[in-house]
């Protein structure tokens, strides 16, 4: 077994058992980019100052990207009993170096590293994110026009209600996704802090150079207080709240997919290629990728209680509570990245029965508020017109047939104030041509929409 870095007031060595539950070696392994960057950075400002030697300094630099390299081979065994990705690095760079390897920790605790680590971890893999979900944009934005005279019914209490563009309705998932991005560049933010230096809890009695450690990493801010530098964990709470609001969207966005091509609806067809069938039944073509996104939503949210949990009630400064932080953080990335990678594929390979959803539209009563306010710009005062419109419904529905089915006879017995007119203003084109208030669904509202989408796309 790995001789522990900290054996020495120890008569001891560490129960086996205990070393498996505390060790975290098999998931921390993930940050061994950031781990040898922070170290880097960290010999580097040491020589500077002149607390270790430029040749130290130079062994160092040299055996950790020697590591670097293993690792990125395959070639490095991890050490469960080395119990992390801080100490399997160290511990194998001293074995290689020698001295100048036990001098890398001078000025510095696992508390502040493992801090650095994960800043610098979550920073990265932002950036990754918020590609993706530009990329997922674009593909609602393809799917919108390729689609942009399809109307179909918009809902309220899964009730047809209004009619609208299909391309509307894209939009809307895609105005959600832009303030996903935008939650991430917060997130971002709150990671660009950087904690080193700032020791186990106190600071330390060396004179580092903290601003220079966070030149060399690229961080715009530096912690100003070390038992917060130590402690914090907002950046991921808020990252992984960032990421649930996400994969709610995603979720939402899921149900409508598999309520949309179920024989009820019918509305689209995914592609084969992007769907699964049953062991069973031979007819069957499930939407098995939203149904996961959906059920992955559970998972997110999950990881963000656990960490709020985990968080809450914690004295400063930092506990060993806060390593199980790690393993939401990286199931929560996966899950995210991945969710959004398919999804955009999904919508990609989506066709839309663009005759199904019109009859669903001309097949209902979702132009009753049209009818009320025809009647509105005809001078009659709104509430009575929705009376008027009630009426002309329950009569259809006595009738069996639909508002434009009615005859000329019919409206006029209703009110004096129909016209010929009322059959093209109860069209289900005119219901949406005219809903042209700003962010409505006519037409020009969504093109700017789309116009603004493309705006947007270019500049992030
Ligand atoms: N592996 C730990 C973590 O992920 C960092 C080490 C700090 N441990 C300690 N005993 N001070 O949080």
């Amino acid at each position: 077994m790995a001789e522990q870095l900290w054996g020495g007031r120890f008569s001891k060595s560490t129960d086996e058992m205990i070393n498996d539950f505390q060790a975290s070696i098999d998931f921390d392994k993930r940050m061994y980019a950031e781990d040898i960057a922070g170290s880097i950075a960290h010999a580097t400002m040491l020589a500077k100052v002149g607390i270790i030697s430029e040749a130290d300094r130079d062994a160092i630099i040299a055996g950790l990207k020697d590591i670097y390299e293993k690792i990125e081979e395959g070639n490095f065994s991890f050490e469960v009993a080395l119990e992390d990705i801080h100490m399997n690095i160290e511990k194998r760079l001293t074995d290689a170096i020698g001295d100048a390897g036990g001098r890398l920790h001078t000025a510095r605790s696992r508390n502040d590293q493992v801090a650095l680590d994960t800043h610098m971890f979550i920073r990265r893999q932002v950036v990754e994110v918020q590609k993706l979900i530009l990329d997922m944009q674009k593909a609602l934005v393809e799917t919108a026009e390729k689609y942009s005279d399809v109307i179909m019914p918009g809902y309220t209490h899964l009730q047809r209600a209004q009619p609208v563009l299909f391309s509307h309705h894209m939009m809307a998932y895609f105005s959600m996704l832009k303030r996903d991005f935008d939650r991430f560049v917060g997130v971002y933010e709150r990671c660009d802090i950087m904690p080193l230096g700032a020791g186990a809890l106190a600071g330390t009695t060396f004179p580092i150079d903290r601003k220079y450690v966070a030149e060399q990493l690229n961080f715009e801010n530096i912690y100003s207080n070390s038992l917060d530098a130590v402690s914090d964990r907002d950046y991921i709470m808020e990252f992984l709240s960032a990421a649930s609001i996400l994969m709610v969207h995603l979720s939402r966005l899921s149900e409508e997919t598999i309520l949309w091509c179920s024989r009820e609806f019918f509305f689209i067809e995914l592609d084969d290629a992007h769907c699964t069938g049953s062991s069973m039944m031979p007819q069957k073509k499930n939407p098995d990728v939203s149904e996961l996104v959906r059920g992955k939503t559970g998972r997110v949210v999950g990881h963000l209680m656990a960490m709020l949990s985990t968080v809450k009630g914690l004295p400063l400064a930092y506990n060993k509570d806060l390593q199980e932080d790690k393993e939401g953080i990286f199931d929560t990335i996966d899950t995210i990245k991945f969710s959004l990678a398919v999804y955009a594929r999904i919508l990609r390979g989506m066709k839309v029965r663009p005759e199904v959803m019109r009859r669903a539209v001309a097949e209902d009563f979702s132009n009753a508020t049209d009818l009320a306010d025809y009647l509105v710009k005809k001078g009659m005062p709104f509430r009575q017109a929705h009376a008027v419109s009630g009426k002309a419904v329950h009569h259809c529905i006595e009738e069996n047939k639909w508002l434009a089915d009615m005859s000329m006879t019919e409206f006029k017995d209703l009110s004096d104030l129909f016209d010929e007119d009322i059959y093209d203003a109860i069209s289900p084109e005119t219901c949406v041509k005219n809903r042209n208030s700003y962010g409505g669904t006519s037409y020009g509202q969504v093109e700017m929409q789309l116009q603004q989408a493309h705006g947007i796309m270019d500049l992030e």
